[in-house]
């Protein structure tokens, strides 16, 4: 047996071994920061080792520090697990390692994009025609979604940013709401924006009060969301879309746009087709390995306008889709690999299964924390639960408690000045059974 098989049989065992564990194994790591330092640190190595020792020690010296995120019961932030196609595809793209930037270089790789790209735009209810790139998140998704807008808007007015950059450019707007996900402003901040224009008051669940949009024909950037990360909640994309007509109009979407796989949560998403761009992660709710979001354009040629890259010796074929026209990387991970997989095993009925049982879910435990005593504060319309006990210190004790009980992990947040526990379910691995051990680990946690 050659070294590299030997090796990948013991990864996948280690790896296998963990997953094993997850059904029993503490939620939150064991170990302390300063306890990893000791176990993973070290002077830096001068001489060789074997690698199936490097292998073994890696993954004893990890194991007390590893969230188990991929489990049923982890229900903090909005973290996916990872679905056994996905998962068994991240490893072949990891041994085939393909430089997915260019056709030439990875053929496979690049028609598997091609087709879980055109999978995921049917999947998501947007015209057929909408261009993609494979990203490592939403963040990015955001900022490549937002750079084919700034490209849009500007050239509109005249002005070819990619060529004459920012300096002496038209002001562009944009026009945010105020429970924007900080990633839209991290993503205008490195497109040379800077801080958005405007920003729209939220109502009580999240949603931009879609009456106070004012927008005129000067170059303009609005951006929407679907899912609010605490509540789950949807802006109203029609009412958007006729407050601003002439604008660019992005849709952050990173778990919420998924809703429209699921004839039951799809008008949630109503008009959500009508946008320019949008930005969503398969990390998340298509529980791919991480990382992985996808930018997604309605105009194609602004979208490769401000990607596209030529040099002498990259080659380039017009009958063949190269992702680096698409995205802001150059070499790259074929990370779409596994959301082909991850299509392709559950199909489309599996992943609107996937969606609706993570709501069903949410919605068992907003009624179980009721039961418990807890205020629910949003009106679970998706996978996101908010909510608290009486006091800011009483919900803090709350999520201290849980995480430190092990058998399940939750987090906090700021909502209307005070603190609140945020709970999602984005897992394809939470059944009935870890929502009933959840809600019996969160009755504890209150004694
Ligand atoms: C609405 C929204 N946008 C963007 C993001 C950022 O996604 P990522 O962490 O993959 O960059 C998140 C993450 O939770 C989100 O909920």
């Amino acid at each position: 047996m050659s070294e590299a098989r030997e090796l990948l049989r013991l990864a996948a065992g280690l790896g296998a071994d963990f997953r094993d564990s997850l059904p029993t194994r503490r939620v939150a790591p064991s170990a302390s920061a300063d306890e990893l330092r000791a176990a993973l640190g070290g002077p830096l190595p001068e001489e060789p080792a074997d690698p199936a020792a490097v292998t073994r020690a890696l993954a004893s010296a990890s194991d007390p520090g590893l969230m188990a995120t991929a489990g049923g019961r982890f229900f903090g932030f909005v973290i996916g697990g990872t679905l056994p196609a996905a998962l068994a595809a991240d490893v072949l793209t990891t041994a085939w390692d393909q430089n997915a930037g260019l056709y030439v270089a990875a053929p496979a790789a690049a028609v598997a994009e091609e087709v879980a790209g055109a999978w995921l735009v049917e999947l998501l209810g947007l015209p057929r025609t909408v261009s993609f790139g494979f990203v490592t998140s939403g963040q990015m998704a955001n900022f490549t979604a937002l750079a084919a807008a700034r490209h849009h808007v500007l050239s509109a007015a005249g002005w070819d940013v990619e060529s004459d950059g920012l300096t002496g450019a038209p002001r562009v707007r944009v026009v945010v709401g105020e429970k924007r996900h900080g990633t839209i402003d991290r993503a205008l901040r490195m497109l040379g924006l800077g801080a958005p224009t405007d920003v729209v008051t939220a109502d009580a669940q999240g949603r931009m009060r879609a009456s106070e949009l004012r927008v005129g024909d000067e170059p303009t950037i609005v951006c929407a969301q679907a899912g609010e990360v605490s509540t789950g909640a949807f802006d109203d994309f029609a009412a958007i879309r006729d407050a601003a007509p002439a604008a660019w109009l992005h849709v952050d979407g990173a778990f919420g746009l998924w809703a429209a796989v699921s004839p039951r949560l799809q008008p949630l998403v109503a008009g959500v087709e009508r946008a320019d761009s949008w930005a969503t992660d398969l990390h998340k709710w298509l529980n791919v390995p991480y990382d992985c979001g996808v930018a997604l354009t309605a105009q194609p040629e602004s979208h490769s306008g401000a990607f596209s890259a030529r040099a002498p010796y990259l080659v380039f074929d017009a009958t063949t889709r190269d992702a680096m026209d698409w995205n802001p990387e150059h070499s790259r991970r074929a990370r779409s690999v596994p959301v082909y997989a991850a299509i392709r095993s559950l199909g489309r009925s599996g992943i609107r299964d996937l969606v609706e049982r993570c709501c069903d879910h949410a919605r068992t435990f907003a009624a179980g924390l009721e039961h418990l005593g807890a205020e629910v504060l949003n009106d679970v319309v998706l996978n996101q639960v908010l909510f608290r006990f009486g006091s800011d210190e009483a919900s803090e004790r709350f999520v201290r408690n849980v995480q430190e009980g092990g058998e399940a992990w939750l987090g906090g947040t700021t909502w209307d000045g005070r603190f609140a526990v945020r709970l999602s379910v984005s897992s394809w691995e939470t059944t009935d059974a870890d929502v009933e051990r959840a809600l019996a680990a969160f009755a504890t946690a209150l004694a």
